[in-house]
């Protein structure tokens, strides 16, 4: 299973969002990782997100005090000094989060480049190109405020989760919204690179309409290969592990995997020129504005 698939030529920084809570952004950031480390990627995961799931599901440590992505937006300690070497796997690390960061969306309003306090900690600091990591992921938390804005800035890929459920696009429209904002203003080379369908239930109807729906929408930037539900990714975090390690053979582990080679072997996904820079065209944008 290993070294399966080439690694990217030039590191590849995805941030993962979607405001609407609970739609498997944390879920699908560590198993993502996990997956594409089993095909020999070195690769980093930022937790942004106060609620430290990420940090959980990878092994790392994350109470209070400890230096986290909270130190590195305020500028108190470098990326070097943040990041830790993960449970889940040789390559990969993590960057944690301790519930500090509840208070960084305040404090960072009146910082110097407070839209870039990431990008410079990550980027500008020869970080990344120092330690050689493939894939850098963000897990962003359920808003879209300065935390989710510094994960933007930093990458140039958004992944877009989208649980198949009842209102599975409410928002969506506000997100794209906001990513055209921050592609136009703050960071020309944003695109959505990737949209994960996840809990797909086979046995509803719902999931596949929502499917159908998210596939007529959005096009060829949906990845082929859906997330079922599964008690297994759910038990997962609580034993400190991604679902790869934890039931290597489930359905969750094996598509998310399959999610990872997908992802990996297709490279950075730019939509056609027709379709506009986010992915869809401004009508469908429009359309989910106003079904929000
Ligand atoms: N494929 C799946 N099968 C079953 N349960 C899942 C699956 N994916 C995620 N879950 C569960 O759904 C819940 C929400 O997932 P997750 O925490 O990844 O979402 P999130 O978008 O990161 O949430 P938040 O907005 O709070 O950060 C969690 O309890 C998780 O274990
Ligand atoms: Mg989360």
């Amino acid at each position: 299973m290993v070294d399966q698939l080439p690694k990217p030529d030039v590191p590849r920084l995805i941030t993962v969002a979607n405001q609407k809570g609970g739609v498997g952004k944390t879920t699908s950031s560590v198993n993502l990782a996990a997956g594409l480390a089993v095909n020999g990627a070195k690769v980093l995961v930022v937790d942004l997100d106060p609620q430290g799931n990420a940090s959980t599901a990878l092994g790392v440590a994350h109470t209070s005090g400890t230096i986290s992505s909270y130190e590195l937006l305020i500028g108190e300690a470098t990326a070097e000094q943040a990041v830790q070497q993960s449970t889940a796997g040789d390559s990969i690390f993590c960057i944690p989060a301790t519930i500090d960061l509840a208070g960084a969306e305040i404090e960072l309003v009146s910082l110097v480049r407070r839209e870039y306090r990431l990008h410079d900690a990550l980027r500008a600091s020869g970080f990344l190109d120092e330690h050689g990591f493939d894939y850098v992921i963000i897990d962003c938390p359920p808003s879209l405020g300065l935390l989710t804005i510094n994960a933007m800035t930093a990458v140039d890929e958004v992944l877009i989760p989208i649980q198949c459920e009842y209102y599975a696009l409410e928002g969506v429209g506000q997100l794209l919204n906001n990513i055209s904002m921050i592609r136009q203003h703050l960071n020309t080379n944003l695109h959505i690179s990737a949209i994960l369908l996840t809990m797909f239930d086979a046995r509803t109807k719902l999931s596949e309409q929502v499917a159908t729906e998210v596939r007529a929408h959005f096009g060829d930037v949906v990845l082929g290969t859906m997330i079922p539900r599964s008690v297994k990714v759910s038990e997962a975090p609580g034993y400190g592990q991604t679902v790869l390690t934890y039931e290597p053979l489930s359905r969750g582990a094996i598509a998310y995997f399959a999610a990872a080679q997908e992802f990996a072997s297709r490279g950075d996904y730019q939509p056609v020129e027709s379709t506009g820079p986010i992915g869809v065209s401004p009508e469908t944008a429009k359309q989910l504005e106003s079904e929000r």
